[in-house]
């Protein structure tokens, strides 16, 4: 007999995900198909991250994938255990989006969710059939952004991630407005639901510092749909990050935890991190050569062309985060040192477990006495 989860089921674009639990995208190489699949098969959303996937597939392949093949790769084989899956695509990789896009869509992505800038253009690379499209957003008006251009193009947002200040990764909040209370994630919520009705009943999922089964029903019963989790799932067995990687957040303290920005992400985003990070530690005391070899985060040169990562000029500014997180996903972890980007939750979690336990210790089926 299949579980029924005590949580109402998320319905996107006709699909009836039975668990509301989406496993948020985790880049470089953190959540590949090993972590998508095992949370589809427990009735959740796994998905991939697109971050420097032609390397990590390439690598694994021992046969230079692009762009456009290693999306197809990762999100076929996150699908082929059953369940829904999709994949996450940083607007900011401005240079591989397209590709990423494509690759997913052919591959036949159950979700696409994109964030880290506005995906303004996403529903006009190419038409979507039956892959929801699904923007990430930080506030009300970036909503209302995305949907008036994307009805210009005929089509509107499947669902929206609202993820709020707590979260790990790039956060889209300037670092004055971190901790804002009217930015947390509860009162980002209304404005953002209130939008999304306007909008069509767009389905509402949150994510940020969303921690235990009792988080999740508190964000239910306000009216969200569904929720996004990063942290939890990165130490689970099934996780790709190296295992340094997953005993840096077992060890990590609440104190530990900090928003990098100076020297912070070249993207531009503040950027949460584990402060005894190998490669943050060198940035601070400038102990690395300023020098990109990967090119992923390209900013505009003087002709408007994306061809200029500020991580390649300067270490004054930003650390070298494509070598920094893909040395954290056990990419040529002799020759980089790596980075480790947490959620603010990170400090609570004290052991690694199977996506399995996790799941079950999420959706209420097994009870753990909260601390
Ligand atoms: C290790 C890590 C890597 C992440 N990488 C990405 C990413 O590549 N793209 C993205 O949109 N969000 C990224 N995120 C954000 C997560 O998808 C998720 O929305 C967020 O972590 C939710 O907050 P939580 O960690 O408190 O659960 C990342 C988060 C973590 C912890």
């Amino acid at each position: 007999m299949e579980f029924e989860s005590v949580l109402p089921p998320l319905v996107i674009k006709g699909k009836r995900v039975r668990v509301p639990l989406i496993q948020g995208g985790m880049g470089v190489g953190v959540s590949l198909h090993p972590l998508a699949s095992a949370v589809a098969r427990e009735g959740g959303v796994g998905i991939v991250s697109s971050a420097c996937l032609d390397r990590l597939v390439s690598k694994r392949k021992d046969k230079k994938v692009n762009t456009y093949e290693a999306a197809y790769e990762e999100v076929s084989l996150a699908k082929s255990a059953g369940g829904f899956a999709g994949i996450n695509i940083m607007v900011a990789l401005v240079r591989d989006y397209e590709d990423s896009v494509k690759g997913a869509l052919d591959a036949g992505a159950d979700f696409i969710i994109s964030g880290a800038g506005l995906p303004l253009g996403l529903p006009a690379i190419q038409p979507p059939k039956d892959t929801a499209l699904i923007p990430i957003v930080s506030s009300a008006r970036a909503l209302e952004l995305i949907c008036k251009k994307w009805e210009r193009l005929g089509y509107r947002p499947d669902a929206v991630v609202l993820e709020g200040p707590l979260a790990g990764g790039h956060l889209g909040f300037k670092m004055d407005q971190i901790d804002l209370e009217s930015n947390k994630l509860e009162n980002l919520f209304l404005p953002v639901k209130d939008m999304a009705i306007k909008y069509g009943n767009i389905p509402v999922i949150v994510a940020g510092g969303i921690y235990t089964h009792n988080d999740i029903l508190s964000f239910l019963s306000k009216g969200a749909d569904g929720i996004q989790m990063g942290t939890r799932f990165l130490a689970t067995e099934e996780s790709s990050a190296t295992s340094d990687y997953k005993q840096a957040v077992i060890d990590a303290r609440q104190e530990d935890i900090l928003v990098a920005d100076k020297p912070g992400s070249p993207c531009g985003l503040p950027f949460r991190v584990i402060k005894q990070s190998p490669m943050f530690v060198s940035a601070q005391k400038r102990l690395r050569e300023p020098k990109c070899d990967k090119g992923y985060v390209l900013l505009k040169d003087a002709e408007g062309k994306f061809t200029r990562c500020p991580a390649k000029e300067s270490n004054e500014n930003c650390f070298c985060i494509c070598n920094g997180l893909l040395s954290s996903a056990g990419y040529n972890s002799d020759k980089e040192e790596p980075l480790y980007t947490v959620g603010t939750n990170a400090y609570r979690v004290d052991r690694i477990i199977p996506v399995k336990n996790l799941m079950d210790e999420l959706t209420g089926k097994v009870l753990i006495p909260t601390s």
